[in-house]
């Protein structure tokens, strides 16, 4: 293909990619993702076909690594692995352009530093991090690195929540005032799939940060207050640390100074045969209008002797990572989950690729302005996050219902106690 006169000469265009975590998310959005562009390379326009193979994959002990290489499809098993505590590091070390970080929650960090300070783009799982102060770090570094920092939030790409974003920016629906959001996993993610770092963790950080986003992005306020409670005894100890359930309720402020106020529930121990996977239901109030959502029940209903609800669901989400065969005969795995990898990927293309290599500042300004998924934009997510995670660890440690204020007097994120005049400063420069 000749190369426009206006384009990088880097040719091939290849960007190399590597995987930290090679567990559930890995299995139901990157696999398809890299699977499906060793078929077929992305192709814009401007940057013109460009490859991104898996190049090399991080894990705790390798085995995920091999169970997946002995049956990886074309040239998708030809990944170097690493292992071990140091597995992230050593692979953003290696010849890796970008890197996708899907490690538990609280083991972000580590990986996420190590690809930027390495100088890889970075793609990171949601929530990003549970601290703002990790935030500020890895913000800097992508921007003393020139590289992108983006975290993914696969809710914003789902064609429902486009749409409600849609009517909000449009002015046919004005003015939230209030809603609530819910999240049901079933008990086999918190009793089986994460129960090797399950101690200590809960299902807000976990689901509910997919609604806090949503909220976050689609609606534009201001955070105020952060509040939440929680149910414990099924995963752990009803005295421990580790939650089944949370309650979280954000209060936000419009421009006008007018309050929005909204609860987000959040569970892991659904009984795993509820009819669908994730129970996720929503209900937005405006001053003129109710939008109701809801992710499970959006007309499909199935049913199959000795397959539903268990290995397949009554109510299928076919949206988000759907296997299909397409009309035109081709097998493949489609929906929002893979789409904003692919997208990030695309992104990172754009800004390598997508014009002469004097203007690639110009070009990753103008990726670092996308709010949905840039680091930098997610200051108010994580902000609740660890709002949320201070108030249960309060909880847990014997005292309830503390409160966050956010942007107080003394301090960006201030955990108060009832009936005490003192207070914590969790994060103090403005969120
Ligand atoms: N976008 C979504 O809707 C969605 C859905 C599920 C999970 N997630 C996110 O993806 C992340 C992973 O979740 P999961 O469901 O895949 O978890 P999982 O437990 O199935 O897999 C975790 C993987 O991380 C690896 N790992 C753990 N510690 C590591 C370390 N220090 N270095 C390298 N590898 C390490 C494990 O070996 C395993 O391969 C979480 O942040 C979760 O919030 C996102």
């Amino acid at each position: 293909m000749q190369t426009p006169s206006n384009m990088s000469d880097r040719d091939p265009r290849v960007l190399r990619a590597g995987m930290v975590g090679m567990g559930m998310i890995f299995d139901e959005t990157y696999r398809p993702f890299f699977e499906a562009v060793d078929r077929r390379p992305l192709y814009d326009p401007a940057f013109g076909v460009c490859h991104a193979p898996l190049v090399a994959v991080a894990t705790r002990t390798g085995r995920r690594a091999e169970a997946y290489r002995r049956h990886a499809p074309g040239g998708v098993g030809a990944f170097h692995s690493y292992e071990g505590r140091d597995a992230a590091a050593r692979l953003a070390a290696s010849g890796v352009d970008a890197v996708c970080v899907a490690t538990p929650d609280d083991r972000h960090f580590e990986a996420a530093q190590a690809a930027l300070a390495a100088g890889r783009h970075l793609l990171v799982e949601k929530p990003s991090v549970l601290r703002l102060a990790e935030l500020d770090e890895l913000a800097a570094l992508a921007r003393q690195q020139q590289v992108l920092a983006k975290v993914v939030y696969h809710k914003l790409l789902d064609p429902d929540h486009k749409r409600l974003r849609t009517f909000c920016v449009d002015g046919v629906l004005q003015h939230v005032n209030n809603g609530y959001c819910s999240l049901l996993e079933p008990k086999s993610i918190s009793g089986s799939q994460f129960a090797e770092w399950i101690v200590g963790r809960n299902p807000g950080t976990y689901v509910a940060v997919h609604y806090i986003k949503l909220i976050d992005f689609t609606f534009g306020l201001a955070l105020k207050r952060v509040a939440c409670t929680g149910q414990r005894g099924v995963v752990g100890p009803a005295d421990g640390p580790t939650w089944d359930s949370t309650q979280l309720r954000l209060v936000y402020a419009h421009a006008d100074g007018r309050e929005a106020a909204f609860d987000i529930h959040a569970s892991w121990v659904t009984p795993d045969n509820f009819p669908g996977y994730v129970e996720q239901e929503v209900q937005f109030r405006f001053d003129n209008g109710v939008w109701n959502g809801h992710s499970r029940k959006r007309g499909v209903e199935l049913t199959v002797e000795g397959l539903t609800p268990t290995q397949l669901k009554t109510t299928l989400n076919n949206h988000y990572n759907a296997p299909v065969l397409e009309p035109w005969g081709e097998r493949a795995q489609r929906g929002y989950g893979v789409e904003v990898i692919e997208r990030f990927m695309r992104e990172v293309a754009m800004v390598e690729f997508g014009g002469p290599p004097t203007r690639r500042a110009e070009r990753l300004a103008a990726a670092g302005k996308l709010a949905y998924n840039d680091l930098a934009a997610d200051r108010q997510v994580v902000a609740a996050v660890e709002a949320m995670e201070a108030i249960l660890a309060r909880h847990a440690a014997g005292q309830p219902d503390c409160t966050v204020e956010v942007n107080a007097p003394d301090g960006g994120l201030v955990l108060r106690t009832p009936g005490s005049e003192a207070a914590e400063v969790l994060y103090r420069p403005q969120v």
